[in-house]
């Protein structure tokens, strides 16, 4: 048996526990940066969106795992956006990366479809966010889905990732915390 995928990222993600604790805001770094890279890799993955970027870890661990990957990010705390882009810059990766400021509400409806893989970790998720992402992402596009297992507005957009027609989904551990949706 081989031991735990090496994150490359890990320094951020501990940094990122560490700013959420300080600036007691909602930076919960995802909990498997090497499971993002992997499946953006396996998608040969073009152009990449993510929906909460926090201080960057994620964004930059679908980059790695995708080398020919752009991959655009949406913050809208000022200090979240300064910090990642500082964290980005410092990996090289600036040039792959975009992180645009503001509410995703405002930012997603400037971006241009096709998107081959799609995240969302931006709090609980809501079904109107959904519809929109699914707008943006290609048919066969890969939708990561966090935080799942909220309650509230998140079981709204669990049922519909389950509905059978739209999606092609799984649930990735056993908390139902993620899914992996392949748009019909
Ligand atoms: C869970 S954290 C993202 C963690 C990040 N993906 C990682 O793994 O390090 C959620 C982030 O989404 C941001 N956020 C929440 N709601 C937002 C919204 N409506 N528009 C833009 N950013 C938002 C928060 O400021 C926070 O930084």
């Amino acid at each position: 048996m081989s031991g735990p995928a090496v994150d490359p990222f890990a320094k951020i993600r501990a940094a990122t526990k560490v700013h959420r604790d300080r600036h007691g805001c909602s930076a919960y770094p995802y909990s498997n940066g090497p499971l993002l890279a992997a499946l953006a890799g396996a998608a040969n993955a073009r152009r990449i969106l993510e929906l909460g970027t926090a201080l960057g870890y994620t964004a930059l661990s679908f980059a790695s795992g995708a080398p020919d990957a752009t991959v655009d990010t949406i913050e809208r705390d000022p200090d979240h956006v300064q910090i990642a882009r500082d964290n980005i810059a410092a990996a090289a990766m600036d040039n792959r990366i975009t992180v645009h400021e503001g509410d995703f509400a405002s930012i997603l409806p400037t971006l241009d479809p096709g998107y081959d893989v799609a995240f969302f970790d931006g709090g609980t998720p809501v079904t109107s966010l959904h519809k929109t992402l699914r707008g943006l992402l290609r048919t066969g596009g890969t939708l990561i889905t966090a935080n799942l297992n909220h309650g509230g507005t998140a079981d709204a957009v669990r049922k519909a990732l389950f509905d059978g027609k739209s999606w092609r989904s799984a649930l990735v551990d056993a908390d139902g915390e993620t899914a992996i949706s392949v748009k019909l």
